[in-house]
């Protein structure tokens, strides 16, 4: 169907945030525990924020610290060991970049150690550690952004305003997925050829993870194995679950159904290469999220959050609007009726509705501008540390994120449907 297009763009938050320069002397210190692919992009995104200044860093390969230090023109310093980044009174702040079995200990040490911390998602490997996350953050009151960034950004800031003013009317379902169909969207990523136990500390990647022999291949391809990820779940579906708990205004799913299989991706690799999981949440509406490495559907992407009034569909930076006015056409049923009672048919309000249909409803799309949503995410962080005020995905926003990732894959593995105490705040 051809749609006009009216297009809409974002407010540009970012110059308002940019405007509000610091003196020198107010700069927020950082420390990057861990500079692996990830962290060099929250590097470049740090180094974005006025005000800000990373000056340490630490990682299990050589290769990443001199990168990470080139990045920084050399202002950063090498501290060899997260310890010492945390044993440091002179930083303010940390990145935790690192695989996800180590990061319920690092988040929990940094905050002991009076530091704020930017936690790449997922927050967590377990749901029982988010509880001890959240707990450490209130006794220290130390603040806590968790990494899935997307919310920062325009586009679903205009979503959630879309969905909260009823633009959409009643939402129940939302479909999301994540698909790729290469070697390196399976997580296959490519092994730096200076890798060897001379540039890795092997024991270091290890940590609270099981005792194994030296093996590049889980050093540099983690998210294949369940000993140090939750695959896709914690991986991909956890931006999922984050993005709709904040467009929804839901704080966490009360049943979760998946079912998952490695079905072409079968060398070394413990998770699954396809995930389906069904959750369904209290407020009255279900999430359809699914993930395969074996077709580039969609685009690689969808995210669609559908209403009795419209339905919002997120394309690439566009986020569009396909109006959905419910109205009926029953022509194909009426024209089998005698034709006087056909004619009349026209001439009851619901008939004559039918006749008035406007040929082509206009699609609207909104462009979302603005910093991009990592920076936007820092921006946030950087301005509850001055404040001491809330971030948007602090410890609990994370927790809740995480503990879908973990009930799907629990849901997957047992067969079994999962359910959430929201009293306890983990599993029933
Ligand atoms: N928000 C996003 O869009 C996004 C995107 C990619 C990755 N991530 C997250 O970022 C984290 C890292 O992912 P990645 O792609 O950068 O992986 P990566 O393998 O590139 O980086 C992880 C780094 O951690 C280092 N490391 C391991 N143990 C360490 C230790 N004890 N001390 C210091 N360094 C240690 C490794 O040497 C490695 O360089 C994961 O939690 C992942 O889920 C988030």
């Amino acid at each position: 169907m051809a749609f006009s297009r009216r297009v809409f763009l974002g407010a540009g938050a970012g110059v308002l945030a940019q405007a509000q320069s610091v003196a020198p002397s107010d700069r927020i210190t950082v420390g990057m525990i861990a500079t692996g692919s990830r962290s060099h992009e929250l590097l470049e995104a740090i180094k974005k924020v006025d005000g800000t200044e990373i000056v340490g860093v630490c990682d299990a390969y050589t290769g990443r610290v001199q990168r990470a230090i080139e990045r920084t023109s050399s202002r950063a310093k090498d501290y060899g060991s997260y310890e010492r980044i945390l044993d440091d009174p002179a930083i303010d702040a940390v990145t935790v970049g690192t695989p996800d079995h180590w990061h319920k200990q690092m988040v929990v040490e940094a905050l002991e150690a009076g530091k704020d911390v930017y936690c790449e998602k997922p927050l967590t490997y377990t749901i029982d550690e988010g509880l001890k996350i959240a707990a450490v953050a209130e006794k220290t009151g130390r603040i806590v952004q968790v990494g899935s960034q997307s919310i920062s950004g325009n586009l679903m800031k205009e979503l959630r305003e879309w969905v909260q003013s009823g633009k959409l009317g009643q939402v129940t379902m939302i479909r999301a997925a994540y698909n790729r169909n290469s070697p390196g969207g399976s997580w296959l990523y490519p092994i730096p050829p200076d890798a060897s136990p001379e540039t890795v500390n092997w024991e270091a990647f290890l940590g609270p993870a099981p005792a194994h022999e030296f093996d590049l291949e889980r050093f540099f391809r983690w998210r294949c194995y369940r000993e140090y990820s939750g695959g896709i779940a914690t991986d991909l579906f956890v931006h999922l679950c984050t993005t709709v708990h904040f467009v929804m205004g839901a704080q966490m799913a009360a049943e979760v159904m998946a079912m998952g299989d490695i079905y072409r991706w079968t060398e070394n690799r413990n998770v699954p290469d396809t995930l389906n999981a069904l959750l369904r949440y209290r407020e009255g509406f279900t999430v359809n999220l699914s993930s395969t490495f074996n077709s580039r559907a969609d685009d690689g992407y969808q995210f669609q959050v559908l209403g009795t009034e419209g339905a919002a569909v997120v394309k690439g930076r566009d986020l569009e609007f396909y109006p959905d006015p419910g109205t009926d056409n029953n022509a194909w049923i009426v024209a089998g009726w005698p034709s006087h009672l056909e004619a009349e048919y026209y001439r009851t309000p619901a008939g004559a509705a039918e006749l008035r249909r406007s040929s082509a409803p206009e699609e609207e799309v909104y462009t979302g501008d603005g910093p991009s949503p990592t920076v936007a995410h820092f921006q946030d962080f950087f301005s509850a540390i001055r404040n001491r005020g809330a971030t948007v995905e602090d410890a609990w926003v994370g927790h809740y994120a995480a503990s879908c990732a973990h009930l799907i894959n629990a849901a997957a593995e047992s067969g079994e449907t999962q359910r959430w105490d929201f009293e306890k705040h983990r599993q029933a």
